[in-house]
């Protein structure tokens, strides 16, 4: 495949054990739904391998996750599609039962699934673009500091009719000498000192200094709302018919560059192949993730405002899930192999009470297991944007040196055991609030304190938290 080759290092090629590992770095325990996540991947990678009669009749396996809430389904599919450069949306079910949503077509889904394969298609085209663009970038800033005279023709074309006239364009030249000698006299000291100019931007000295340069003017949104037909934008209708406003502004090269490389990077790409690209990819590698999946389920206790049937939407997402073709404004698209992975707590209603044909969609069962104390202290501690890492990372841009002893750390995953089993259990989401509010002193009271050390023991967590627990207080801290 012609993108294995450009592919950057993505999720796609991974082998399921790579694929674990990666989310080992954000995600502490759920084993089991990183196993099946994974093997649900390279089977679509896999799938890619084959024969195209064969690929078509491969459709992905769905999953569906369960298990209580902040327990790290969503945060499993967010960091997939991060990994993956995949097209990748997350919508939640209830949004279709809610009031103002009566009947609000399903099929937003998928439209909304292709402008992120739009997204991530150009960014990936964007990207092979990027050196040269730099490259034009720097050129337009010279440009803009030393102003050229006006181009001139090339000799020897200067007379738009010696070309007709044939024998002509000795003796005009000959007349023209002259002044074509001024011009390249002048053309020689612009370059002498647009190369001193190239030299100095190249060694960071012209960074604050001002420019003026042409900025694309953002196109307005004209998207007329065709409630059937999907939204259709009058830019997409008439593509690059649409002369480009540009506009003059004054700011510093190093701002004036990040936009101009943006701009030229913008314009070496060839719309048309992003999104024919894009298409393909949003067919063949989409994801769409279903969120509260359980509360559309006919068990569940749960009420939208409007009571639409909780089975109708099931019956409305059905057909998007089982495949069928989507129309949106950047062409059709087929959601046979999208792979959609649904999650929920499922604990009022089960995955029975869904219909069977959406259940048989889900072959896929994972639970996700609550969390422990022991877990708290992992997800404390280990991740690459653990809380405590981000909590040090703040301070110290006050130039203040944070540090938790382990009893410290100990103290705060029990707190946060002990307010889930009061109150609500709301898994790993505890940590923040219990986080915000241990730090809360410190975070006004910075920069201003004498001592740059800040050192959180056990002691200090329990006198913070003590009396908010005895005061059965604890109501503060529900999210
Ligand atoms: N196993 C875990 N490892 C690391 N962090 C976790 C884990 N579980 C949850 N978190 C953290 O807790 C927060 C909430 O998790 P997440 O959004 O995944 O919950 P959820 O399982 O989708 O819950 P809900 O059913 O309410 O949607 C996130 O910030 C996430 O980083
Ligand atoms: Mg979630």
């Amino acid at each position: 495949m012609a993108n294995e080759l450009t592919a950057p290092k993505t999720i796609h090629g991974m082998t399921p054990k790579q694929i674990v590992s990666e989310l080992d770095k954000y995600i502490i325990g759920q084993d089991k739904a990183k196993r099946s996540v994974a093997v649900a991947l390279r089977n679509r990678y896999r799938r890619n391998l084959l024969s195209d009669e064969m690929r078509e009749e491969i459709t992905p396996k769905n999953i569906l996750m369960m298990g209580p809430t902040g327990v790290g389904k969503t945060e499993i599919a967010r960091r997939l599609a991060k990994l993956m450069d995949a097209p990748f949306i997350k919508v939640e079910a209830t949004k279709f039962t809610e009031v103002g949503y009566v009947g609000r077509d399903v099929e937003s889904i998928i439209r909304d699934l292709m402008e992120a394969s739009m997204r991530v298609t150009k960014q990936k085209h964007m990207d092979e673009k990027y050196a040269v663009a730099k490259d034009l970038a720097e050129e337009k800033i010279i440009e803009a500091i030393i102003p050229g005279s006006k181009k001139r023709p090339a000799p020897g074309n200067s007379n738009p009719f010696s070309f007709i006239m044939g024998g002509g364009q000795a003796t005009y030249n000959r007349t023209t000498e002259k002044i074509d000698d001024k011009a390249a006299h002048e053309d020689s000291q612009t370059e002498l000192a647009r190369s001193q100019v190239r030299e100095q931007l190249k060694n960071g000295l012209l960074e604050e200094q001002y420019v003026e340069i042409d900025v694309a003017e953002q196109p307005k949104d004209n998207n007329l709302d065709v409630s059937q037909g999907g939204s259709i934008s009058l830019g997409s209708i008439f593509g690059d018919a649409m002369p480009k406003r540009y506009k003059r502004k004054n700011m510093k090269v190093k701002d004036a560059r990040k936009i101009l490389i943006e701009q030229e990077a913008q314009n070496l790409i060839d719309m048309d192949q992003v999104t024919s690209e894009a298409l393909e990819n949003c067919e063949q590698n989409g994801i769409v993730f279903i969120d509260e999946i359980d509360k559309i389920a006919s068990g569940s206790g749960y009420r939208g405002g409007v009571d639409v049937s909780r089975e109708g939407v099931q019956r409305d997402i059905l057909p998007i899930v089982e495949g069928s073709v989507v129309n949106t404004k950047y062409g059709p698209v087929k959601t046979d192999h999208i792979l959609f992975i649904g999650a929920g707590a499922f604990h009022v209603s089960k995955p029975t009470d869904l219909i069977p044909e959406l259940q048989g969609r889900f072959p896929i069962r994972v639970e996700l297991e609550p969390l422990t104390r022991k877990d708290f202290v992992r997800i404390l501690t280990e991740p690459d944007n653990a809380l405590l890492k981000q909590h040090k990372a703040l301070l110290e841009t006050e130039g203040v040196s944070l540090s938790f002893t382990d009893e410290a750390v100990e103290e705060i995953a029990s707190m946060a055991e002990l307010m889930n089993e009061q109150t609500e259990n709301i898994g790993a989401r505890r940590l923040h609030t219990i986080m915000e509010r241990l730090l809360e002193e410190y975070s006004y009271q910075l920069p201003d304190v004498e001592d740059k050390n800040i050192v959180i023991d056990a002691e200090y967590v329990r006198n913070k938290f003590s009396e908010a627990i005895r005061a059965d207080d604890i109501d503060r801290f529900i999210l």
